[in-house]
């Protein structure tokens, strides 16, 4: 069978079995490619409006929209409409959430999501598929190791990217002995994973890994176990709501009195206003901060605050990146969607100037890109300096790469 073929069986197959595919099927009409050309683009968001992640499907939406109104709203020179849909940030959902936007809605270009188990799933209909997808937030290593395909990029991080670079920096800082705590899922896995590949290759060791069930945020007992393992510091991984109720109980525990917290920077992220005095003090790395004096940076914050009344974060430079890519390749082929291969040419040699500092794509299409050192100070997110220059994720088992 052809990959063609394949691919024909497997939409034919979906087409029968989607609610939004039969829809899709009766309401066909066959356009000549002029006629297709002047229809709007179609963009689907596949990010979490809800549950513990809401804050950071929000913000990457809200970025994405403020971009493309600062440019006119237009992609290379065409209409577009984005399709907005709930991820829920659930795995279990992934696939049909996936199949209802690349088989029922036809969209153009797929992008999201946020968590980790939602982009596995994504991706690799994605793949199949070929849609132009451009993962940005979730992390998952394999989007762009294994799983990596012409037609996926990513604008964030990968999930070793963020934290390889925390682990050399806590064994250069003297520690010896640390407990890692994270969510049991793809993310949290591969960021202790990461955390502590850069700290066994310094001298370090971790005395224990303690894994919480998604999205579960009752700590009492772990924060009890860490008390007592007496370790020279934790890292942790948590995000969102479940980040801002980890660090409150860290700090009301006690714990934080007698054993220093680090973090990758998303548990600090989009969440200093709700963590107050408790986030104080906490070390983390991530490749954006606040606090970076850059002007694109300094312009992207005043015009996300004055059009969300919101302060912006990380995923919001995520959703602003994602948009600006999108509008430099729609540029690059006057609008021309079916251009695939242009469209991806483009999108490879994409360069521009982000609030995060510069970036460019690897060959497996991750961004490399500048890993901070940060600590929290005064409620901000200060910058102590770059912890690894030009960060590139290993793409092992890439193809491309
Ligand atoms: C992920 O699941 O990949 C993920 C979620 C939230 C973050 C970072 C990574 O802040």
């Amino acid at each position: 069978m052809t990959s063609s073929q394949r691919k024909m069986s497997r939409r034919d197959l979906l087409k029968q079995t989607t609610a939004a595919g039969v829809a899709a099927a009766t309401n066909f009409i066959p356009a000549s490619p002029a006629i297709a050309q002047k229809a709007k683009v179609k963009i689907g968001l596949l990010l979490p409006y809800t549950g513990t992640y809401a804050a950071l499907g929000h913000n990457i939406t809200d970025a994405m929209k403020l971009r493309f109104a600062e440019t006119g709203n237009k992609l290379g020179g065409r209409e577009f409409d984005l399709i907005q849909l709930d991820s829920e940030a659930d795995p279990a959902k992934a696939a049909a959430n996936t199949n209802k936007l690349i088989v029922g809605e036809k969209v153009d270009f797929l992008t999201g999501p946020v968590h980790s188990g939602v982009a596995m799933a994504m991706a690799k209909i994605a793949r199949e598929e070929g849609t132009l997808t451009i993962v940005s937030n979730a992390g998952a290593n394999a989007v762009t190791r294994e799983m990596c395909g012409p037609n996926i990029f990513r604008t964030s991080f990968s999930n070793w990217q963020v934290c390889f670079p925390m682990g050399t920096e806590m064994a250069r800082r003297g520690l010896k002995r640390v407990v890692s705590v994270t969510w049991n899922y793809v993310a949290g896995k591969e960021m202790i994973g990461a955390f502590r590949e850069g700290f066994e290759k310094g001298g370090g060791a971790v005395a224990k890994e303690i894994l919480i069930p998604f999205p579960n945020v009752e700590f009492q007992a772990n924060l009890t176990e860490i008390a007592s393992l007496k370790p020279d510091a934790v890292f942790a991984f948590f995000s969102g709501a479940g980040a801002v109720k980890f660090v409150k109980d860290y700090a009301e525990s006690g714990v934080k009195a007698r054993i220093p917290l680090y973090g990758a920077g998303f548990l600090t992220d989009g969440t200093l206003g709700a963590q107050g005095a408790a986030a104080e003090g906490i070390f983390t790395t991530l490749h954006y901060a606040d606090s970076l004096q850059l002007p694109a940076n300094l312009r992207f914050r005043e015009s996300f605050k004055k059009a969300t009344s919101r302060d912006a974060d990380v995923f919001a430079v995520q959703g602003y990146d994602t948009a600006q890519l999108l509008i430099d390749a729609m540029e690059k082929v006057k609008g021309d969607v079916g251009a695939t291969k242009a469209l991806i040419s483009a999108m490879e040699e994409t360069r521009f100037d982000s609030p995060r500092g510069p970036w460019h794509f690897s060959r497996s299409h991750n961004p490399v890109q500048n890993v901070y050192l940060r600590e929290v100070r005064n409620g901000d997110n200060a910058v102590l300096g770059i912890a690894e220059k030009e960060v590139s994720d290993p793409g092992t088992g890439c193809g491309m790469a």
